[in-house]
């Protein structure tokens, strides 16, 4: 799928947030030429029919509602997905009812946000849910951004809506700093708290998938790894139609996540957007950019290792395990990248 962002603004300022290269730093937004220009580019090769809005938040967009109303009209796209922290979706509920969209709630707790920002969510969730009956088309979310997270609060709001899924993120790092630290260090710090959040949800009747940033499958015990085995085994029927981003998969990597910016440049995802703009007017379509960021990027990314552990590892070897977000390692990804680069350049010569 290809996201287009549709504002730098937002009503929040999440600490964790990976877009943080642009939210609140100007107050740009997409103007509705080159919105419409973004969905026919992700549309016009014929290999895409969904699209996802961002940004920043997308609700903040001056003419929220006629975007809305443009994707509606695109015969071209039958599914879109708007991600929003819904504080203020509820003055779009009309347009969003529409049965092509999907609502990707990022559910931040009261203590980050404060009360009145969670209420306004609260709300916005029982008019999609409860009066409109669009459970099915909402998934919430939770970003799990530091040691000893917070989740009392979500898990009360699955129950409340009787969501049996739950999309999860250990967030990615989002400063140089955090990029450069050793990733397996950092996924040790959470992982225990993600367990027991994860245990959690599993007797609550709730299966957490990861979308960004899964813990790779050595860093979990045998213990861990035939806990979570057993027990999903044991509930078969609650867990029914698990997919490879379960949390007892062994495969740990992501496909390049286009995102469009405002001004039609292209970055493979926001974890690793300094590094890979690219103006959309170079490709023929969404599949020809989505190869360069798999040849520029991707390849490369499982012949770097974050650590002594993964150089004879086979999930790396065969491309199993890229070892958790790329962006913990996009400098090597990049040095790599240039060496080959040069390489190459060298042979030509004495051709
Ligand atoms: C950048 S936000 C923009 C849309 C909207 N404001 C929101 O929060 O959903 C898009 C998505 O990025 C996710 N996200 C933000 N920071 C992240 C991080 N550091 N790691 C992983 N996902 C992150 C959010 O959960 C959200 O689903
Ligand atoms: S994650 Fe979403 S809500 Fe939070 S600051 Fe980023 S864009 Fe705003
Ligand atoms: S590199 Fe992968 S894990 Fe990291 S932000 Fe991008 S899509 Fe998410």
């Amino acid at each position: 799928m290809a996201n287009i962002m549709i504002t730098d603004k937002c009503n929040l300022k999440c600490s964790y947030c990976f877009a943080n290269e642009f939210v609140n730093k100007t107050e740009n937004e997409i103007s509705l030429e080159n919105f419409i220009s973004a969905m026919n580019f992700i549309t016009q090769d014929k290999t895409e029919r969904m699209i996802g809005l961002i940004g920043g938040e997308p609700t903040t967009h001056s003419n929220f509602a006629k975007i809305l109303k443009l994707v509606i009209e695109n015969e071209d796209i039958n599914i879109a997905t708007l991600y929003t922290n819904a504080i203020d979706i509820k003055k779009y509920a009309n347009e969003i009812s529409h049965p092509k969209y999907r609502i990707l709630v990022n559910c931040n707790s009261p203590d980050d946000i404060g009360q009145d920002n969670f209420n306004k969510m609260c709300e916005s969730l029982d008019e999609l849910i409860l009066f409109r009956y669009m459970r099915e088309r909402v998934t919430l979310g939770i970003n799990m951004y530091k040691p000893n997270f917070e989740y009392k609060y979500i898990i009360a709001l699955l129950k409340k809506y009787g969501f049996k899924r739950v999309r999860t993120s250990i967030t990615v790092p989002n400063t140089n700093n955090n990029k450069n630290i050793d990733a397996h260090k950092y996924f040790q710090s959470i992982k225990e708290y993600v367990k027991q959040f994860y245990f959690e949800l599993l007797e609550s009747g709730i299966v957490p998938y990861y979308d960004c940033n899964k813990i790779p499958t050595c860093l979990l015990s045998e213990n861990d790894y035939n806990s979570f085995e057993k027990f999903i085994s044991e509930n078969r029927s609650i867990y029914a139609n698990l997919r490879h981003s379960d949390i007892s998969s062994s495969i740990v990597r992501c496909a390049p996540v286009i995102d469009i910016l405002q001004d039609l440049k292209a970055v493979r995802c926001f974890g690793l957007s300094k590094y890979t703009k690219i103006d959309i007017g170079l490709f023929s379509g969404i599949e020809e950019l989505k190869n360069y960021y798999k040849n520029t990027i991707d390849d490369f990314a499982f012949n770097t290792a974050y650590s002594s552990k993964c150089v004879n590892c086979h999930n790396r070897t065969t491309e199993k395990c890229m070892g958790g977000c790329l962006a913990f390692k996009i400098h090597d990804i990049i040095n790599i990248r240039d060496i080959c680069n040069r390489k190459m350049l060298m042979k030509g010569e004495y051709i």
